[in-house]
Parts: structure tokens; sequence; C-alpha cells
């Protein structure tokens, strides 16, 4: 091996079905980003950002306003008291991940990742020394094994890492279930890292419960959020990390050598955004409900059987409960070659011994979208 050789590294399926929708001219129901107008609130905000305020580097841990605000957001739709100095502002909660990650985990140590598991984690984790143990969760209501997660626990354990709701199947963990979880990390004295992006898009009023409202994990998780997904504007990419002020501190140490800050008129937009009233929220979010019933109601028509979600922008067509041969990935490519519409397998979302019955498909889409989609799959099926 030539030392200038360079690891072959993999795309993310998100790009490579988004790439090959493109090509084909396919319906875009693969990757998830909503195609309707962005929230005209946020836009009037970053205008008035970008002409009235500074475009200059803001504080390395983001501004104080949008600390505040994201302090004031979750106490209000979570009863969480959280300060604002605990909030470090990161580059889309991507970037949250890896300051968490890179502050958390030390060569050697072993990481819990939950399968299906979003894509960005295991080679963060690898990136920073540390070696991936994965458990499954439970199809098809995808509960989490609690067993299993502590037989996965060694001496070498440091950090767990989960994701609610969950991306790609939009089930969330229970509050019994994060203490039951609390509790196996205070007795192997363990951090857990939560990827918390889509509190903001809970559909069926369920409701959110972050690990930082679990009294045993107080001192010891780190929540993750992103405006990208709260406010449906994927390409902000403003995300952020909170923890009690020794992590957050780990973190932002991490952070400042990664991108340092994030655009401060986004951080001016998403601090106003943020403050809107809990109805404007209420509202945005009825608006993907209506997507999804709409979804929902389109594919079962048509045969599809889909399993019941909470959250996210996703649902997920269990194939044999479809009548449909359980390899996701063959069907994925014949849905988007044959039918015109892109989708995710879910077996995308393993590292190791995938689960090939289930498909994602994003609704966050116009009501017109969404029925030419409904109407390729219905002849796909016929
Ligand atoms: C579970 C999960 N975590 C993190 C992210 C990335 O969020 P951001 O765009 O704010 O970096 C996504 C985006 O889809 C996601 O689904």
């Amino acid at each position: 091996m030539a030392k200038t050789d360079l690891p072959a590294g993999t795309t993310t399926i998100f790009e490579v079905m988004s790439r090959l929708s493109a090509q084909l001219g396919a319906i875009n129901l693969g990757q998830g980003f909503p195609d309707m107008t962005e929230p005209p609130e946020l836009i009037a905000a970053a205008q008035r950002a970008l002409a009235e305020r500074s475009n200059q580097y803001p504080p390395m841990r983001g501004l104080p306003e949008l600390r505040s605000a994201i302090a004031g957001y979750y106490a209000r739709q979570q009863g969480l008291v959280v300060a604002a100095e605990d909030v470090v502002v990161t580059s889309g909660a991507t970037e949250a991940l890896a300051a968490s990650i890179l502050a958390l985990v030390r060569p050697g140590d072993e990481v819990i990742l939950i399968q299906p598991l979003y894509d960005a984690y295991l080679p963060l984790v690898e990136r920073a020394g540390g070696i991936p143990r994965l458990v499954s969760l439970t199809p098809p209501d995808w509960t989490l094994p609690l067993g299993q997660l502590e037989a996965a626990i060694t001496a070498r354990t440091r950090l767990i890492i989960l994701n609610t709701p969950n991306n790609p199947v939009g089930t969330v963990l229970p509050r019994e279930v994060l203490e039951a979880v609390g509790e196996l990390c205070q007795r192997h004295d363990l951090f857990l890292l939560c990827d918390e992006v889509w509190e903001g898009m809970i559909l069926d009023g369920t409701p959110h419960v972050s690990p930082l409202a679990i009294p045993a994990l107080q001192d010891r998780a780190v929540k993750v959020g992103s405006a990208g997904k709260i406010f449906s504007m994927t390409g902000w990419k403003v995300g952020w990390a909170v923890a009690t002020p020794r992590i957050a501190s780990a973190i932002a140490q991490a952070h400042q050598f990664i991108t340092f800050t994030t655009a401060t008129p986004l951080q001016w937009a998403a601090a106003e955004g943020l403050m809107l009233p809990d109805a404007w929220h209420a509202r945005h979010r009825a608006r993907y409900a209506a997507g999804k019933a709409r979804l929902v109601a389109g594919l079962t028509a048509a045969g599809f059987h889909i399993l019941p979600a909470s959250g996210t922008w996703f649902v997920t067509v269990d194939l044999a409960a479809s009548d449909l041969p359980a390899d996701d990935a063959a069907l994925a490519e014949r849905l988007i070659r044959e039918a015109g519409v892109a989708s995710i397998p879910v077996s995308a979302f393993y590292a190791s011994e995938p689960e090939t019955g289930y498909l994602r498909l994003c609704f966050a889409k116009q009501p017109e979208t969404l029925d030419r989609a409904i109407e390729r799959l219905t002849a796909f099926r016929a």
C-alpha cells in the first residue's frame, strides 16, 4: 500500500438515492427534505438578520440570544430545566454529534449503537477511535431490548447513543425505557448521547421525553437538536448540543476546532423562530401530519402495509405484511426504475445483520407530489 493511498469510503445512501432520483426524473420520497414552501416567518427573520445584524463571527458557543431561546423552547415544549450556558450551538446536529463523540470517546472505548441507526454515528465513533457494539431494535414495533443492551455493556463501554424519535422508523422511547437506560448508565458509569432532532415532529400527540428529564441522566446525557428539523429548513444546518456544564465544556473544546462557529444570520433567525408561540409550532406540525395521513391512506388503499409511527417525516412499509418479497434493496431499485419513485431501504440503516423487510418513504411533500407518488405506486402494485 502506497503512503498516498486513500480509503475507498462509501457515499451515504441518501446522496446515492437522491442522485439516481434526479437522473431518472423520479419522485424523491427517499432523502428526507420537504418540497413545500419554507416558513415565511423564518425567511423574513433571516433576511432581517442579514441586513440589520452582524455577519461576523459570533461567540464560539453560539449567540447568547439563540442559546437562551433554545433553553426557553425546551422549557415550554418539554418542561425541561436547562440553562443557556448548557447549550453549544453547532453547524447542524451532525456537527453536534461529531463534537460530542470526539469529546466523550477515547481510543479503545466501546460505544453501544442501536440499529437501525442514522448513518453518521458509526463512522464518527470509528474516527474517534471508538469500538462500536451493535444492538438492534425489535421489529415490527421497534422496541429497545433492554436485556440485550445490558449484555452489550463491558468494562470498556463509555457511551450509549440513542435516537428518539427514531429515523428511520418513527418510534419514540417512552419514559420508563429511558429510566431503565438511566439506571444502566448510572450503574456502569456511562455517558448517553441522545439524538433528538425529530423532537418537534411528533405527529400523534405522544409526548417527547428527553434523557435530560430523567434524574439519573441529567449529569451524563447530551441532548442533540436541530433547527433544520424544527423549522423544516434542512439546508440551514444550525444545530446544538445541550449538557451539564462539565460535558458542554468538553463538547465546546471539540467544536472550536471543527467549525468554530455557525452562520451568524441563521443563528439570529433560529432564535426568533424558537420564540414563535406554541400555536405556530402546532400549525407547522399539522401540515406534516396531513401529508402523512394522505400518503398512508393512499398506500394502504394500494395494498401496502404501513407500520404505526409517532414522529419524523417517514413511514415504513412492512414488506411481508404487504405480500412483497423481503428484499428491501431490490424493491427500492425496482421502485425507482419501474415506478419512478425513490425510497430508502431500511437495511441501509444497519451495519450488520440487517432487517431486509422494510422500506422507508418520506411524506414531507406537497399534496400533489404525494398524489403523483401514490398513483405510481398503485400502478406498480396493480
Ligand atoms: C437522526 C438524525 N440525526 C441527525 C440528522 C442531521 O441533522 P442536521 O441536518 O441538523 O445536521 C438527521 C437528518 O436527517 C437525522 O435524521
